[in-house]
């Protein structure tokens, strides 16, 4: 990718790619938190536009990340009482945080309109490119 580009268009290249060439990764995009606010905000993004461009800590499985610095890997979202429906098509959900020298700063947040679709192979990949991503916004 090219370095000269400004951040949120690199993003931007991140979701494109993983949304092409990934055929179960329907939704990608990042979620940030909001400077020391406890409130994420939405950030580059390839998919549905989705209502939820701020959503609170705790709220949601992003807003349990957000606190539980965790990877969450939802197989099925009907079984998700704490959930956020963006759109009717999707099944399933990972999100996957960002970490920026121990702190997490935002997430990566996926939508698949495939039931169950995401392995351990996905979250290994998908940390890093979390890992890549921090090494931008450092
Ligand atoms: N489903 C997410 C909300 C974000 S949309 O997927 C884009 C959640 O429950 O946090």
């Amino acid at each position: 990718l090219n370095t000269e580009k400004p951040v949120n268009e690199r993003l931007l290249n991140i979701c494109e790619l993983l949304e092409t060439h990934i055929p179960y990764y329907n939704w990608v995009g990042f979620y940030f938190r909001n400077g020391k606010k406890e409130e994420l905000i939405l950030g580059p993004y390839v998919g549905a536009p989705t209502d939820h461009t701020v959503i609170p800590f705790g709220k949601g499985i992003c807003g349990q990340v957000a606190v539980s610095n965790q990877n969450f890997v939802v197989p099925d979202v009907t079984a998700q009482d704490n959930y956020i429906a963006c759109s009717i098509t999707v099944k399933a959900e990972i999100v996957v945080p960002i970490f920026v020298n121990g702190e997490n700063i935002g997430q990566i947040d996926i939508d698949s309109n495939t039931p169950d679709p995401f392995t351990e192979k996905d979250e290994r990949f998908l940390e890093y490119v979390c890992a890549q991503v921090a090494t931008i916004l450092n």
